[in-house]
């Protein structure tokens, strides 16, 4: 009954990794360590350094450890970088994956988690955006994680695997015990970068685009804390594990923050004003992306316990001085 976790070292996968353990499981990480870190998975689970579209070695794991359950978060998943490197997100995201999907077939893995994206929507016709709206991504990101959807479906009706999808929103925040975080070399993400602006890290930070068709301009997220992503997964495997059928959900709060809301969170729960320019839009972004909950609340059961912006803020926060710590200690 273990489950393997790709992209376990990484941020959210970190966070899975720990609720696993927490609830007893059995766990094995493959991770290539690209963006993740070794120190982020716990001793007592054991890490394999590889790549997961290598068949060879994910066939070779299947078998000697028992999986019975793949959890998917390795990835790619910088907006941005998707517009000017398509072909490396389609290679990692998307051909990988299929490799992947085609050794839990040939393996007898029957239960596929995979962590999709809000991206798979682009602009949606109306907020908060429900499964069943049209999938009409703008980026190659949200192409590149729409295509592994697809292969799930029709791979679910070829064969005995049964998959829960679940579309990420913004996820931000950390263990609220300490343990674990974003810990991402040069990370992008909103959050991430106000709180390292806000403690010293950045001189100042850019809004990108003030003039989108939102209350004030700027661009509006459904920001969810990583517990309570993980937590979805939980319920996921245990929908799975008693025969549950496949299923794609949201995974947010159905609340939108602008960016204008998010930095002045921060600088509220911080103390610290920081200085922060207006700038152009940047590519690939929506305008307004708010997630519908009602289907994964209906068929999982999740009920959310951190859906505060302030404490995701300040969780975020408190991460990033134990990183900037770790860092300097060596
Ligand atoms: N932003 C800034 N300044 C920054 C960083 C971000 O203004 O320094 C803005 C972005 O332009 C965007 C918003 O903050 O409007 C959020 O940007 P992020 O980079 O934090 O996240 P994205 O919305 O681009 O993407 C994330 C995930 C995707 C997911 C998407 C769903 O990476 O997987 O949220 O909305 F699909």
């Amino acid at each position: 009954m273990t489950v393997l976790v790709t992209g376990g070292a990484g941020y959210i996968g970190s966070h899975m990794v720990l609720e696993l353990i927490d609830a007893g499981e059995s766990v094995v990480v493959l991770d290539n360590l690209s963006t993740g870190f070794r120190w982020a998975v716990p001793d007592e689970v054991p890490l394999v350094v590889g790549d997961f579209g290598d068949e060879a070695l994910v066939s070779k794991l299947i078998a000697e450890r028992g999986i019975s359950a793949i959890i998917h978060f390795a990835a790619k998943i910088v907006v941005p970088e998707s517009v000017s490197d398509p072909l490396g997100y389609y290679l990692n995201n998307t051909a990988k994956a299929r490799n992947l999907i085609a050794c839990a077939v040939a393996g007898g893995v029957k239960n596929f988690i995979f962590s999709s994206t809000a991206a798979v929507y682009g602009e949606p016709q109306q907020n908060p955006v429900t499964e069943s709206e049209s999938l009409k991504p703008i980026n190659p990101y949200g192409r590149s994680k729409w295509f592994v959807e697809m292969m799930l479906e029709d791979t679910a009706k070829a064969t005995d695997l049964r998959y829960v999808v679940l579309r990420y929103f913004n996820v931000a925040g950390a263990d609220p015990k300490g343990r674990t975080g974003q810990s991402t070399a040069n990370a992008t993400h909103l959050i991430k970068v106000a709180v390292q602006t806000a403690l010293g890290q950045r001189a100042g930070m850019e809004v990108f685009g003030t003039d989108y068709p939102t209350p004030d301009g700027s661009c509006l997220r459904d920001y969810i804390h990583v517990t309570d992503l993980v937590r979805a997964h939980m319920d996921a495997l245990r929908h799975l594990r008693t025969g549950g059928d496949s299923l794609t959900c949201n995974a947010g709060y159905q609340r939108g923050f602008s960016v204008l809301d998010v930095i002045k969170v921060v600088k509220d729960v911080s103390g610290r004003d920081f200085p922060v320019k207006l700038s152009g839009r940047r590519a690939g972004d929506p305008a307004a992306i708010v997630a519908s909950n009602a289907r994964i609340k209906s068929v999982l059961n999740w009920q959310p316990k951190h859906d505060d912006l302030p404490s995701i803020v300040r969780q975020a926060l408190d991460w990033e001085r134990r990183l900037h710590n770790r860092k300097l200690a060596g």
